[in-house]
């Protein structure tokens, strides 16, 4: 795939989409420096290209970048649905404060999203092919040499239409428990930083190798409780019908299809569920079902965890599935928006 071209990218073939980068038509980008007055400009919307940065800007050598990923849908009537944006618009917020970067307006940000989808309307797939990705990410990339916060940054956005995260569409996922946080106590847990997700692919990479599909991390400061895999938050279902998800702390990522599927399964499945620690050995030994939950991963079961080892297999998802086909009704405008998660994209 070219990056570098202005000719206008190619649709792709809606029939393969699988969870990578397609190039689309636009994207967003905008400057902010903590020393001016407005602190960011007014932004723009540019082909999809590369863009130009210093290769001194501090993103590079210290990491600081946050980003966020959020789909937009088109409905069997032809509308276009922006899924809780409001909530990614809040997280942007709360990953700068946690590394003390500039903060994106949430305003500024939902308004940027929004156009960014209607203007890459021709990739939205068709209805049930898959959805419109967006990637908004912000950087520092001010030039500097020394470990220092950063005064000025900046806001790139993109999207690509997706299909599903995992090729096996329906199949669960087998696990490989780690006995080592995902990120540091006490540390940037709690934001989309950008730094998290570096730091999970070496193990990630070795479990793949020995056929496991992701890995889930215990607590960094005990090793003793579930805390997410590479990239979505978990579930289990206990014997007693009771769902536990890990409560949010500083190695929990406040996810947004996390508290959607809290809430689903409160006030439609009829649930109680309990946000606590989630011991390794309750997992494997007073669980029923166990799954996971991200805006990629959507609602994923896992069919097999592994703990040293001891192999524990969980029963035919029912819970997971019940979840995650009240959560596309809505997403897919096939359900009312009970809730009020969906904001029609304007065309
Ligand atoms: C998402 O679910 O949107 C994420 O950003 C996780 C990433 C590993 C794809």
């Amino acid at each position: 795939m070219a990056l570098m071209t202005t000719d206008a990218p190619a649709l792709p073939d809606w029939d393969k989409l699988s969870f990578s980068l397609t190039q689309t038509d636009t994207i967003f980008e905008c400057f902010g420096d903590l020393d001016s007055d407005p602190q960011w400009d007014e932004g723009a919307f540019k082909p999809f290209e590369n863009v130009s940065i210093s290769p001194a800007a501090t993103i590079f050598s210290y990491g600081l970048s946050i980003f966020e990923g959020l789909k937009a849908e088109r409905t069997e009537d032809g509308k276009i649905l922006l899924f809780r944006v409001d909530r990614n618009a809040w997280r942007f917020g709360h990953s700068a404060t946690q590394l003390r970067m500039l903060n994106f307006p949430e305003k500024r940000f939902i308004t940027a999203v929004t156009e960014l989808v209607r203007r890459n309307e021709r990739f939205i797939p068709p209805a049930g092919k898959g959805t419109l990705y967006v990637r908004p990410t912000l950087f520092a990339d001010e030039p500097q040499l020394g470990l220092r916060t950063a005064r000025r940054y900046r806001v790139l956005m993109y999207a690509s239409p997706v299909g599903a995260y995992f090729s096996s569409a329906d199949a669960g996922v087998r696990l490989r428990v780690l006995e080592q946080g995902r990120v540091a106590p006490g540390g940037t847990g709690s934001a989309k930083a950008a730094g998290n997700y570096a730091g999970s692919l070496n193990r990630r990479e070795q479990m793949h190798v020995e056929g496991f599909d992701d890995v889930l991390f215990l607590d960094a400061r005990d090793a003793q409780f579930a805390t997410e895999t590479t990239g979505s938050n978990v579930f289990a279902k206990l014997k007693n019908g009771i769902l536990v998800t890990p409560k949010l702390n500083d190695q929990i990522l406040p996810g947004i299809t996390r508290e959607s599927v809290i809430q689903l399964a409160k006030e439609q499945l009829g649930l109680t569920v309990e946000e606590r620690p989630l011991r390794i050995e309750e997992i494997l030994g007073d669980v029923s079902e166990l799954f996971c939950t991200g805006t990629a991963w959507t609602v994923r079961p896992v069919r097999e965890l592994q703990y040293r080892d001891e192999i524990t297999k969980f029963d035919a998802p029912d819970v997971a599935v019940q979840l995650l086909q009240s959560l596309r009704a809505i997403q897919s405008g096939e359900a009312p928006d009970r809730f009020e998660w969906i904001r029609e994209v304007a065309l």
